[in-house]
């Protein structure tokens, strides 16, 4: 398959660019609004094409898919001439600034059938693709509560410089916060291993009221502070589909011991998910009704995350096994698909817009 991204800053140069190659996918061609991101994204990924707007990359006829990873607020316009231009596409998260704008691009591209996913790449975790497979079977019988716990420093780790500064990251209107930012990941899991997902109550917080703004130059000297106008971190209650309470407690800004658990109890068994260094890569345990004990459930070998370098690397394996899959299905294969897809994030953003009032 034959991509072309929208938008190469940031996260399209740590994540989509580089699993586009590792997928065996060819660059066919790249456009930003900034030159600057344009020629870096250029000189790190050769692409076949760097193009001068939207409209050009579009009408690409050797463009077979396009990549979207322009920041929330683009995503409504751009989405939208993706569709008008009938080619599949994978959309960053969130997908638009609210749900009604999400329903409304589901719509579009239901219309069409036109194959579209959204980047929630931690549903191919191996971790995750066993869980939803052994709920699937019936390993816990009927859940009976779901407790999880993402206690992470991302938006306080000078590595992700992304994050730490004053940006739409940190700005509820321009589609930041942690709850569409990170959390949006984990309300889509929910939603995918248990066929959905309702929020109930939540209280939210704002722990680093106000950040830097960004050097002029990369590596500079940060500029003033700034408020920030979105939460951080949530306590979020939420009900199942079968009734039984769901819990999540998720920061991104909590600079030690990075935590990442998810356990899941049923009357007839338990799974508990266990975070590698505080991210996903991690480990399965499970016991059922009549085992003396809990036991490790094997999952496929993956590359593990060791390091914070790690976890990009391990980002773009699990951003490749989406690509995968979404190459099949455009195909035409007779395939499983795992990726969430707009109308999935649309549900996202309900619950996220219910957890805010
Ligand atoms: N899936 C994940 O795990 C994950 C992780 C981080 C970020 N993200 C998402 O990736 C997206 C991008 O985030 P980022 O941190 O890279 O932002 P960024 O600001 O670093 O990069 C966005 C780039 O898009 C360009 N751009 C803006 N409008 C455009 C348009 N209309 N057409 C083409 N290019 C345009 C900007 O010039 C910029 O270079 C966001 O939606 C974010 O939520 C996803």
């Amino acid at each position: 398959m034959r991509i072309g991204v929208l938008g190469t800053g940031s996260f399209a140069r740590r994540g989509p660019l580089p699993a586009i190659t590792l997928a065996g996918m060819e660059l066919e061609a790249i456009y930003d609004m900034s030159p600057a991101a344009a020629a870096e994204a250029e000189q790190l990924f050769k692409p076949k094409y760097v193009c001068g707007s939207v409209q050009e990359l579009l009408s690409l006829k050797t463009v077979d898919a396009v990549f979207i990873a322009s920041p929330p607020s683009s995503h409504l316009d751009v989405v939208s001439a993706v569709i008008a231009a009938g080619k599949p596409f994978v959309c960053e998260k969130p997908i638009t600034l609210c749900s009604a704008d999400a329903l409304k691009l589901a719509e579009l591209a239901r219309k069409p059938g036109l194959p579209n996913a959204v980047d929630h790449e931690f549903r191919y975790d191996p971790g995750m693709l066993m869980m939803k497979q052994l709920i699937a079977d019936g390993y816990l019988g009927k859940v009976r509560n779901s407790l999880l716990s993402v206690i992470v420093a991302h938006s306080v780790n000078p590595q992700y410089e992304a994050l730490i500064y004053w940006n739409f990251n940190h700005v509820a209107r321009m589609g930041g916060g942690v709850l569409p930012q990170l959390s949006s990941h984990l309300i889509d899991l929910h939603l995918h291993l248990f066929g959905g997902i309702e929020a109930k109550a939540g209280y939210l917080a704002t722990m680093v009221p106000e950040r830097p703004m960004p050097p002029e130059v990369r590596g500079g000297v940060p500029g003033p502070m700034r408020a920030v106008e979105a939460e951080d971190t949530v306590a979020l209650a939420a009900r199942l589909p079968n009734g039984a309470p769901a819990a999540l407690s998720i920061s991104w800004v909590a600079p030690c011991m990075p935590e990442l658990r998810w356990a899941v109890h049923g009357d007839k068994g338990a799974l508990v998910y266990q975070g590698n260094n505080g991210w996903f890569g991690g480990r399965l345990s499970g016991q059922c009704l009549g085992e003396s004990a809990p036991g490790a459930i094997e999952l496929p070998a993956i590359r593990r995350l060791e390091s914070e370098q790690d976890r990009s690397r391990y980002q773009q394996d699990l951003i490749a096994a989406l690509l995968r899959n979404f190459a099949d299905v455009v195909g035409g294969k007779d395939v499983p698909v795992h990726y969430a897809t707009l109308a999935d994030d649309a549900k996202c953003w309900q619950n996220i817009e219910r957890w805010r009032t």
